[in-house]
C-alpha cells in the first residue's frame, strides 16, 4: 500500500470521539497527525487516546499552514463548515466534512467549486449511508426482488442534542447551527430517502416547531411529505423529544412487499414478499446509536481510500448538496405553507 494518508481532525467533539478518531485510528490507509479545537484539553485527550504523537491546535489555520496533514476531518458547528471547508481545500487537504455540509446552496456550491479549483477530494459524512443494515438495503432494492418502489416512510429522532454533546449548546442556537431538528437529523433521511430509492425528490410540502425544548431558537421536530420526480410519495421526519430509545428507521412499500430497516435488534433489516409469499429476515447488526462508543462504520478508511482512487467517494460534496437541497426545500415550503419544488 501507498504511505497512510496524514489526517488531521478539526473539531475534538462527539463525533470526533464516537467516529472520526477511532475510525482513523483502525484504518490502516490513514495516520492522524494533528487534532484541532478551540480547547486543547479536548484535542489531547483524543490525541492520547488514538494518536499520541499528532501535534495538537487551536487554531486550525495554524495547523493548515504548517503542513501536517493531507486530509481533514470537519467536525464543527455547522456554521463553520463552510468557510473550513473552502480554507482547507485552498491549502491543498481533503476534506470530509460533517453534515448538513453547509447552510445554504450557494455555500455548499462555494465548497465543491474551492475543492475542484484546489484538485482535492471534498465528501460529506452522510454515516448512515455506511450503517450495514442500509448497504445491504440497497443491494436488496438493487437486486429488483421488491419491484418498483412506490412509497417512503423515513423517521430518525431522539431525546435531543444535550444527550449527545454535553458541552454542545451551539446546536440549539440559530446562529451557530441554522437549523434544528430539521437537518441535524432529517438530513441523513433526506440523503438516505434518495440514496437507497436511486431517486430525486422533486417536490415537498412540510411543517415544523419548537414543541418542548426551551431557550432555543430552532425547532425540534419536523415532518414533510415528498414527491420523488417518477410520482413516488413519501413522509420524512425528524424529532428531538423521542424518549427512550432513539426512533432510526425506514420503510419502502414496493409493487412486490414491504422492505423494513428497523433499529430492532431481532430484525434489524426485513423484506415482507407478496410473490412469492414470504418473509425475509437479513441477520445483521442493528444500526449503531448515539450511546454507543466508536460506530465502526470505517468511514474514516473509506474516506482515504477513495483518496488513494482505492474506491468511490461513499458520498460526494454534490450527493451532500442535493440532499441538503431537499431540507432547504422543505424549509421554505413549512415556512410558506406552499408545496416547494426542490432545486439546486
Ligand atoms: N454524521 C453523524 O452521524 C453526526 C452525528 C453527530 C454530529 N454530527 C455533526 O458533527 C458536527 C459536530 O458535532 P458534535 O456533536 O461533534 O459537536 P460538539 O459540540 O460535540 O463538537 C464540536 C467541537 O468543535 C469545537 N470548535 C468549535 N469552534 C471551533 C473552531 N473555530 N476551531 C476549532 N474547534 C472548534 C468545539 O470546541 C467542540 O469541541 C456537527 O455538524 C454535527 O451535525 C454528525
Amino acid at each position: 500500500m501507498e504511505k497512510p494518508v496524514k489526517v488531521g481532525i478539526i473539531g475534538c467533539g462527539a463525533i470526533a470521539e464516537h467516529l472520526h478518531a477511532p475510525d482513523y485510528a483502525a484504518a490502516p490507509e490513514a495516520e492522524i497527525t494533528a487534532f484541532c479545537d478551540l480547547s486543547k484539553a479536548k484535542a489531547e485527550r483524543l490525541a492520547a487516546r488514538h494518536a499520541p504523537g499528532a501535534k495538537i491546535y487551536s487554531d486550525y489555520k495554524a495547523m493548515l499552514k504548517d503542513g501536517v496533514v493531507d486530509a481533514v476531518s470537519v467536525c464543527l458547528p455547522n456554521v463553520l463548515h463552510g468557510p473550513v471547508t473552502i480554507a482547507a481545500a485552498k491549502a491543498g487537504c481533503h476534506v470530509l466534512v460533517e453534515k448538513p455540509m453547509a447552510t445554504s446552496l450557494d455555500e455548499a456550491k462555494a465548497m465543491i467549486a474551492a475543492a475542484k479549483k484546489a484538485g482535492v477530494l471534498l465528501m460529506v459524512n452522510q454515516s448512515q449511508r455506511r450503517f450495514p443494515s442500509h448497504r445491504k438495503a440497497k443491494e436488496v432494492l438493487e437486486s429488483g426482488i421488491m419491484g418498483k418502489i412506490l412509497h417512503v416512510t423515513a423517521m430518525f429522532g431522539h431525546m435531543g442534542p444535550e444527550y449527545w454533546s454535553p458541552t454542545g449548546k451551539w446546536f440549539f442556537q440559530k446562529k451557530q447551527a441554522r437549523f434544528g431538528a430539521m437537518a441535524d437529523l432529517g438530513v441523513h433521511k433526506a440523503d438516505l430517502v434518495r440514496h437507497l430509492t436511486g431517486k430525486e425528490v422533486a417536490e415537498v410540502s412540510a411543517a415544523y416547531g419548537t414543541l418542548e425544548k426551551k431557550n432555543t431558537d430552532v425547532e425540534d421536530n419536523f415532518v414533510a411529505t415528498l414527491k420523488f420526480a417518477d410520482g413516488t410519495l413519501g413522509t420524512l421526519a425528524s424529532s428531538w423529544t423521542v424518549k427512550g430509545m432513539e426512533a432510526n428507521y425506514m420503510i419502502l412499500h414496493c409493487a412486490n412487499g414491504t422492505l423494513e430497516i428497523n433499529w430492532l435488534p431481532d430484525k434489524p433489516l426485513m423484506a415482507q414478499l407478496t410473490k412469492p409469499e414470504c418473509e425475509i429476515v437479513f441477520p445483521m447488526p442493528p444500526p449503531p446509536t448515539n450511546a454507543d462508543a466508536g460506530w465502526g462504520l470505517d468511514i474514516g478508511g473509506a474516506f482515504c481510500r477513495a483518496i488513494l482512487g482505492l474506491e468511490a467517494p461513499y458520498c460526494s460534496g454534490e450527493e451532500g448538496m442535493k440532499s441538503l437541497a431537499v431540507i432547504l426545500a422543505a424549509e421554505k415550503a413549512a415556512d410558506t405553507g406552499r408545496t416547494v419544488k426542490v432545486k439546486i
